[in-house]
């Protein structure tokens, strides 16, 4: 038996859509994974009603196919389905990196990037990496046709997760088709500033990086309350407040010593909006282990 801890991730972080991503300190999915005959998964913890247990149908089940490595996995939710922290992602991460090591593959955690999306792929239609590439690599990645940069950053953040959802599906079907070039500029800039942020291991820099005039203000307008929450944040001290992942959680980078003050705004200005939140006080760090 092989025991894993896949932590949540947050992607895009604004200027870096769909190429960006972090892991985070917590929360985390943990799998217990053993050989058997054929795939069997089990679901339990946040969220576990709405997963399916059919191996077809889950992420982990695409990825035991993947990796021809037939397992017994129970899943422990602790990332919420739906949120935008990479719930699905960190099963597969999860998965791919126990089943390697139970199979003895001998795979490196980049070479299960893609065996990992293939398993994104089941519920999100997509074989998205930006949150795979992270919970399995940990830190801040760059995720590229090529394969994946990845920057052993440490930068101290506070997610924010409303009780409700915002379908991936949706999220995607209003991003812009396209953008006028001055918005490109900036958003070059933005995820250079931010890159060399992570670099540095700099809030400051990362949080003027997660601007973004593109994709973010689109997607905003499916979350109830985001304007005021990311005020709020930024009033608490954050240096930067975008949306996780497709939503429906707020990403604040920020000072450590600003990191509770940041939380309890983001989850004052949700319930002012009529919306019960929760908040991780975290930060970008490490990915999967075996435990
Ligand atoms: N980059 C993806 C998005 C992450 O924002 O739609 C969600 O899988």
């Amino acid at each position: 038996m092989v025991t894993v801890r896949a932590p949540a991730t947050s992607a895009n972080l604004g200027s870096g859509f769909d190429v960006f991503g972090a892991a985070l300190g917590r929360p985390a999915d943990v799998l217990h994974v053993e050989k058997a005959e054929r795939t069997t998964i089990e679901v339990t913890g946040v969220g576990s009603d709405f997963i399916p247990e059919d191996p077809d149908g889950n992420t982990v089940g695409a990825v035991a196919e993947a990796l021809e490595a037939p397992a017994h996995i129970h899943i422990d939710k602790g990332v919420r389905p739906a949120s935008g922290l990479g719930s699905s992602a960190a099963s597969a991460a999860g998965a791919a990196l126990a089943l390697n090591e139970l199979y003895d593959r001998g795979l490196t955690r980049e070479e299960l990037v893609p065996i990992a999306a293939e398993g994104e792929a089941v519920v999100s239609g997509d074989a998205h990496a930006d949150n795979v590439a992270p919970s399995l690599m940990g830190g801040f990645t760059i995720v590229r046709d090529d394969g994946v940069t990845q920057v052993d950053a440490s930068i101290p953040v506070v997610t924010c997760l409303p009780e409700i959802v915002v379908s991936t599906l949706d999220a995607r079907r209003v991003v812009p088709d396209g953008a006028r070039m001055e918005q490109l500029v900036e958003t070059v800039s933005n995820a250079a500033t931010l890159t060399v942020g992570m670099t540095r291991n700099d809030p400051k820099m990362v949080g003027m990086g997660m601007d973004d005039a593109i994709v973010t203000p689109a997607r905003a307008e499916l979350i109830d309350g985001y304007d005021a929450v990311r005020e709020a944040a930024f009033e608490s001290g954050a240096t930067g407040v975008t949306i996780s992942g497709a939503g429906p959680a707020v990403i604040a980078a920020c000072y450590k010593s600003d990191r509770r003050s940041i939380a309890t705004a983001m989850i004052d200005a949700f319930e002012r909006a009529d919306i019960d939140a929760r908040a991780y006080q975290t930060e970008i760090g490490s990915g999967a282990e075996i435990v």
